[in-house]
């Protein structure tokens, strides 16, 4: 059965375009810098964030844990949001494999750091404290409802960092989106940052691969730590390949993700026993609870849902996020719409 999968942008197939562009690369030895389509990604990449240089990188995760660890020292603090995905979801990488401590800050509703709370949390200089090296934003804001972060907020963080000598990461796994949402580049977005992940897994229908993008010296250091990490991938080309066409062609098309997932949303609200979130969605997240007065758990509402072709990621709790992606198209978002009427019903 061909199944809507809402589940993540993440669950992405490569598109014919994509498979057909793998089958053909031209690849080498990317560890000795032989592979022609990654440094044609790489240069693409780069160019398209405005920073020097980028590195190919198997995922987020890894991505993110490179940008760490070339930035600090083991025993130096990172300030990162108490909802982002390096603090929750990266299994403690940066603590286990880089000896950082994250400081965590509350993520404001709309997905901000608080300046003032950045600023508390900064050390001085004090023989007990650790050392703050880094701030880590995230855009879009996965878990605050996959809210984009405005130009300005990043300006203000970016500013902050520099008169406190600190440098600024953004986890950008779904940058682009952020971009879309408000009609810049992704390059205006990240103009603060010292260095940037993205992924092309996700929205950008890759089946694999981030970039990490930064100043030359930056991602000279990033090649030594992800060789150092086991992520040298050798005829990785076959890859980069896709990478290309989610950077040329996906990175166009991402207002139709943001305009099904409205449609959804609106959908979603007619629905007795949905509560979907008032501003949701803003990109291709739409964020909803279970009402209480809805009998039926979570986990049940999942296996329903899956018996009529739909894939949600329903957890335990009443809260359900539904996402879309290049495969999600009208007919998708009306069906899921109508399952969801029928399971509630
Ligand atoms: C905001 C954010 N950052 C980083 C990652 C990590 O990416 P990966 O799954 O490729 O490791 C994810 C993955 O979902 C993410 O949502």
């Amino acid at each position: 059965m061909d199944y809507i999968d809402l589940r993540s942008d993440t669950v992405t197939k490569p598109t014919p375009e994509m498979r057909e562009a793998m089958a053909e690369a031209e690849v080498g030895d990317d560890v000795f810098g032989d592979d022609p389509t990654v440094n044609h990604l790489e240069e693409l990449a780069a160019e398209m964030l405005g920073k020097e240089a980028a590195l190919f990188v198997p995922s987020g995760t890894m991505g993110n844990l490179i940008a760490l660890l070339v930035h600090c020292q083991r025993g130096d603090e990172v300030i990162v949001g108490n909802q982002s995905h390096v603090y929750l979801n990266e299994a403690g990488g940066m603590s286990a494999l880089g000896g950082i401590q994250p400081c965590p800050v509350q993520n404001q509703p709309d997905g901000t750091l608080a300046l003032d709370d950045i600023s508390a949390s900064i050390r001085t200089e004090d023989v007990h404290h650790p050392i703050t090296r880094l701030i880590c934003l995230e855009n879009t804001q996965n878990i605050c409802g996959g809210v984009p972060l405005t130009p300005e907020h990043t300006q203000r963080v970016g500013e902050l960092a520099r008169a406190n000598n600190l440098f600024l990461h953004i986890d950008g796994a779904r940058v682009f989106n952020a971009a879309a949402a408000q009609n810049i580049s992704a390059r205006e977005l990240v103009e603060p940052a010292d260095s940037v992940m993205f992924c092309l897994s996700k929205g950008l229908a890759s089946p694999i691969g981030s970039m990490v993008v930064g100043t030359r010296k930056f991602i000279s250091r990033a090649r030594h730590i992800r060789k150092m990490l086991g992520g040298g991938m050798r005829q990785v080309g076959i890859v980069a390949a896709a990478g290309i066409i989610s950077l040329e062609k996906m990175t166009k098309r991402l207002g139709e993700d943001h305009a099904r997932a409205k449609k959804m949303a609106n959908g979603l609200r007619q629905v007795k026993g949905l509560d979907v979130d008032a501003d949701s969605p803003y990109t291709n997240m739409v964020y909803l609870n279970v009402s209480e007065d809805v009998k039926i758990n979570s986990n049940r509402i999942g296996e329903r849902m899956k018996e009529l072709g739909v894939l949600v990621d329903a957890d335990n709790t009443r809260r359900l996020r539904l996402v879309t992606h290049y495969w999600i198209d009208d007919a998708a978002v009306e069906k899921a719409v109508s399952a969801f009427r029928e399971v509630l019903n």
